[in-house]
């Protein structure tokens, strides 16, 4: 195969076109993402337990109702002494199926109500072989009658060998006077992205950064969309201290803390140079009916303005005002909102319409400079299934196929009407081509999210934005697959192959997109060529979607040397958690000039980049 590309006109490529779409779904956020560690620390959600503390020592712990804390009244752990009992005793918590201890500070933060004065130990201890792995002591003085917050650092000198840890609060039985004290709203924290307080867990977040996206979109994705009307996704009981937030039953079967809300969304875009794409609630529920458009979808139509308004709002506004409360005295910048996500569900789709433009009109005569998206009316339909949407406005499609239709969908976005703009809101290849589940993304998988990609890119004129979907899993959390990483307190985080495919084409970004002489067509080899920095620098994105070695010679007129980046693998391979068996591999090309010689290996990706 020959290609050459052209190194004069083309087309203006969208600065978003690789992104990142994130929502808490297989505990991607409580228990990964987000930084705090402790499962269960406020009761939060519905059919709630003491699950999973336990107790330490000769103690008795319960739920307490009605010793509460914070402003969203959480209940707390009445932890008493068994009778006559001596020593030490309290709680542990195992974490999300436990907690990865690494060499560093803990933060740990917890209220305590009860007559005590005297020591509480607070530890990261195995539950295997029970060593401690690091513990603090703190000084409390608690009364009976009112909370009293306690704040410390726990050292750890050492990682731990595996992840099965436990956090364990103890305290002296008999210097507490009436034998019980209560523990509300623990919280724990490893090091965080930024040393930002209640932040996201480094170790995961360095790895979502190095995905070098240029949008977020969240908070979902389904989760937004709550099982019942009040279990939505409400923006205004995500903010303030942790403790005054109330979570919500999300809807992938387990309780959200909403730890990581609004404003720790906004750090997040500003931390990693993200675009929010902000998703807000449309109406539809899932399993819970639907607000019909009108008079009594409108009090949800002023929520979403009241939100728009404390993100964007000046410092007149109260919105604005409210977010000055919160740190954050200028409004944020938020260039895209979308109204709902994939509102066919549920029987959705017919009155979608209507409540988008509810919602549009209210949006766009208040804020014109926001980019409006609409979501999905069809799963996998085309784009533009929605008609007369108002000019200017995105529509978002969703693609979850087998590899073999993602490659039949590689020219799906040629003949996209330019006026009628796409973003490909989440995408990922979920079956094999039998039909079976994707567990774990394979390289067949990856190469063909890459075609699709490559098919996307060369119109990405008019497709402005595109995210692979899910983002995150903690492995044995999971709730979808196959899913971009995932994360156990063992090992950490570990990439799939559609990661390293996602990364490499956000790592390699153009701003115009150019055309390409082939002596040959599309299959099994797929490309797209693109510059920046006006020329200084050429990229050709190749994917090789078949079981043969290709042979490419690529052409780029005074460019006298690349770097080749590939991943290329057995069809059916896969990351599995803890083995990152699969990586790029990167190569330096030198050739005549501007000729360059690549090999393609089956099932493969690649990127040459071209600089001088
Ligand atoms: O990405 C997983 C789910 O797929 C999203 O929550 C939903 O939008 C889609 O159906």
């Amino acid at each position: 195969l020959e290609l050459k590309v052209s190194q004069s006109g083309g087309n203006a490529s969208s600065p978003y076109l690789y992104g990142i779409m994130f929502e808490d779904i297989s505990h991607s956020g409580d228990g990964t993402l987000y930084g705090q560690l402790l499962q269960n620390n406020g009761f939060q959600g519905v059919n709630v337990s003491i699950d999973p503390w336990k107790a330490v020592g000769q103690a008795q712990v319960r739920q307490d109702n009605a010793t509460t804390i914070g402003k969203a009244n959480h209940p707390t752990i009445a932890i008493s002494a068994q009778g006559g009992a001596n020593g030490s005793f309290g709680v542990s918590n195992p974490g999300y199926k436990g907690i990865r201890v690494l060499e560093g500070d803990y933060n740990t933060q917890f209220w305590l109500q009860g007559a005590y004065s005297g020591p509480v130990t607070v530890s990261l201890v195995n539950a295997n072989d029970q060593s401690v792995l690091g513990s603090a002591k703190v000084d409390v003085k608690s009364e009976s009658g009112s909370f009293t917050q306690y704040n410390t650092s726990i050292p750890v000198s050492k990682s731990a060998s595996d992840g099965n840890n436990l956090w364990t609060l103890t305290f002296d039985a008999a210097t507490a006077s009436d034998g019980t004290l209560n523990l509300g709203f623990p919280l724990l924290y490893g090091e965080t992205f930024k040393q930002r307080p209640n932040g996201l867990n480094a170790e995961v977040a360095e790895t979502v950064n190095a995905l070098n996206g240029s949008f977020l979109r969240f908070p979902g994705g389904n989760n937004i969309e709550g099982s019942s009307i009040d279990n939505r996704w409400k923006w205004n009981e995500t903010l303030g201290p942790v403790q005054d937030r109330p979570g919500r039953q999300g809807n992938w079967g387990y309780p959200n803390t909403d730890g990581l809300g609004l404003i720790e969304y906004m750090e997040w875009c500003i931390d990693m140079d993200l675009a929010p794409v902000l998703d807000v609630w449309a109406g539809l529920t899932i399993g819970g009916g639907m607000v019909e458009p009108g008079a009594a979808l409108e009090p949800y139509v002023q929520e979403t303005m009241d939100e728009l308004e404390f993100l964007l709002g000046d410092s007149s506004t109260p919105g604005g005002q409210y977010r000055a409360s919160l740190g954050y005295q200028s409004p944020f910048d938020i260039p895209f909102v979308e109204v709902g996500n994939e509102d066919f569900l549920n029987n959705g789709g017919d009155s979608y319409p209507a409540r988008f433009k509810q919602y549009y009109d209210a949006i766009h005569a208040k804020y014109p400079q926001l980019q409006i998206i609409a979501t999905t009316a069809k799963q996998n339909g085309p784009a533009g299934v929605i008609d007369d949407l108002p000019e200017g406005v995105l529509q978002d499609v969703h693609q979850y196929l087998p590899p073999d239709q993602f490659v039949g969908n590689f020219s799906a976005f040629d003949h996209q009407p330019r006026s009628q703009p796409v973003i490909v809101g989440e995408y990922g290849s979920t079956t094999n081509n039998d039909g079976s589940t994707t567990d774990y993304p394979t390289m067949i998988g990856a190469v063909s999210e890459a075609v699709y990609a490559i098919g996307f890119e060369r119109n990405s004129d008019v497709v402005r934005a595109a995210a692979f979907a899910p983002m995150l899993e903690h492995f044995g959390l999971r709730d979808w697959s196959p899913n971009l990483f995932g994360y156990d307190t063992t090992n950490g985080v570990t990439r799939s192959i559609s990661y390293f495919v996602q990364q490499m084409f956000a790592s390699n970004r153009g701003d115009k997109i150019h055309a390409v002489e082939a002596d040959a067509g599309f299959g099994p080899v797929y490309w797209v060529a693109s510059s920046a920095g006006g020329g200084q620098t050429f990229f050709v994105k190749m994917a090789n979607y078949g079981a043969s070695e290709q042979s490419v010679k690529v052409q780029l007129e005074g460019k006298t040397a690349a770097q080749l980046t590939v991943i290329s693998a057995e069809e059916m391979e896969s990351n599995l958690p803890g083995q990152e068996k699969v990586k790029p591999v990167v190569s330096e090309v030198q050739g005549e000039v501007g000729k360059f010689e690549v090999t393609l290996p089956a099932w493969s990706v690649a990127v040459l980049a071209a600089a001088k």
